[in-house]
């Protein structure tokens, strides 16, 4: 019977995993992984998260099964600390195992509808996204977010792409340190989406996975309040594997607002979705970070954490962009220091980006992807001329 199994396609982020290994050269850098780590490689786990996790241990009298929904006061929690004011009662909230699983969710849900609607994505965007909509049967479209090579994002191109989309779609975004470009949309830009959506009766859906890695964890959650302020309808997607470092421990949710009258619909649909599929939300990470958020010595133990991670990152995008200036003087790496979070793609073609890994030792994630996260000091100077060799020849 398993003769008849097809050849899955791998995710590029682990064939990039698998790529690093197999090189048998000691002088090599793995820029292709998905997580914060330091200038070492290394990505340990935060004092706060170590701290909850003793509480927890010390203070825990059950593991039976949660509600198909998880803790309502871990997703109050949680709900209020993101969407602030505008979280209440008008929100469908589930604990999920991570963000995926919310994603998951929510595609399950939409192509559950009898009249499915179609997700529009940006491109590039999260590797996930199309696995997960295509594992659930949801039908999406694409629309061009950023240009790798022009180093800059094409918002009159989304805009022109979604003027194909129908009043009920729904259009899938990023709140902050867009992943894999880095690249975030201008204030006036995303009011400006915001109004296009409203206009043409587009659901916005916005996925969260990099809140503190932009301004702070409070600002970043900043798009999604403007998304709830002025919607009816929407949906927010989180996962706190980064902000947390608890990427293991699956904590994430799934909250969607909706009107009154379709509220509890909403609820069960949810309820069953989550049932016929991760059965029963995780206890571990997200208990993790309802401790940390309910305890004022820990949260701020842990936004201090976090805001280290931040500024880590912010100073080496900095350094890369001064120190190619100094060296070289193009500002060909410039635009690195305007964007955010952990991940920017290099404005190579493919073959450059292949003379990246195969004369540098450099291994980017296909597409040019680069974890900025990982480089330390003296990376930033490798990267820099090999960017430089590769791109004059
Ligand atoms: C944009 C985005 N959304 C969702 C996720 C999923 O996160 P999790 O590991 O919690 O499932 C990630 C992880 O890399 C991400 O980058």
């Amino acid at each position: 019977m398993f003769e008849k199994v097809e050849d899955y396609p791998v995710d590029p982020i682990m064939i990039g995993a698998d790529y690093f290994a197999q090189d048998p050269r000691t002088d090599k850098l793995n820029l292709t992984v998905g997580i914060y780590q330091d200038e070492h490689g290394q990505t340990p786990v935060l004092q706060a998260v170590k701290e909850a996790e003793r509480r927890l241990v010390e203070t825990q009298t059950t593991k039976s099964y949660l509600a198909l929904t998880g803790d309502a006061e871990y997703c109050t929690v949680l709900g209020q600390e993101v969407l602030g004011g505008t979280f209440g009662s008008d929100w469908v909230a589930a604990q999920t195992s991570g963000g995926a699983v919310a994603l998951r969710v929510m595609a399950d849900l939409l192509a559950q509808m009898p009249e499915p609607p179609t997700v529009w994505l940006q491109t590039p965007t999260y590797g996930n996204y199309i696995p997960i909509l295509t594992a659930a049967g949801t039908r999406f479209m694409q629309v061009p977010y950023y240009d790798p090579i022009g180093r800059k994002i094409t918002f009159d191109q989304m805009l022109d792409g979604l003027a194909n989309a129908r009043s009920g779609d729904v259009f899938l975004m990023q709140g902050v340190c867009h992943n894999p470009t880095g690249a975030d949309m201008t204030p006036e830009q995303f009011a400006a989406l915001l109004e296009v959506l409203e206009e043409r009766g587009i659901i916005p859906w916005i996925d969260l996975a990099y809140l503190g890695f932009d301004q702070g964890f409070e600002a970043d959650g900043s798009a999604a309040r403007q998304i709830a302020e002025r919607f009816r309808e929407c949906i927010v997607c989180i996962t706190l594997s980064k902000s947390f470092g608890i990427y293991r421990d699956r904590a994430g949710a799934l909250f969607v607002k909706t009107r009154k009258d379709d509220r509890s619909r909403v609820h069960r649909a949810v309820s069953a979705i989550v049932r016929s599929g991760a059965s029963h939300a995780p206890d571990h990470g997200p208990s993790v970070v309802r401790t940390i958020l309910q305890d004022q010595e820990l949260k701020a133990l842990w936004l201090l954490e976090l805001d280290r991670m931040r500024a880590r990152v912010a100073q080496v995008r900095a350094q890369i962009a001064q120190t190619e200036m100094d060296d070289f003087g193009t500002g060909n790496l410039a635009y690195l220091a305007g964007q955010r979070g952990m991940f920017s793609l290099l404005p190579l073609t493919e073959s450059q980006e292949t003379a990246l890994t195969r004369d540098h030792g450099i291994h980017v994630v296909k597409g040019g992807r680069v974890n900025v996260a990982r480089l330390g000091s003296e990376d930033i100077g490798w990267l820099i001329r090999a960017v430089q060799a590769v791109t004059q020849t």
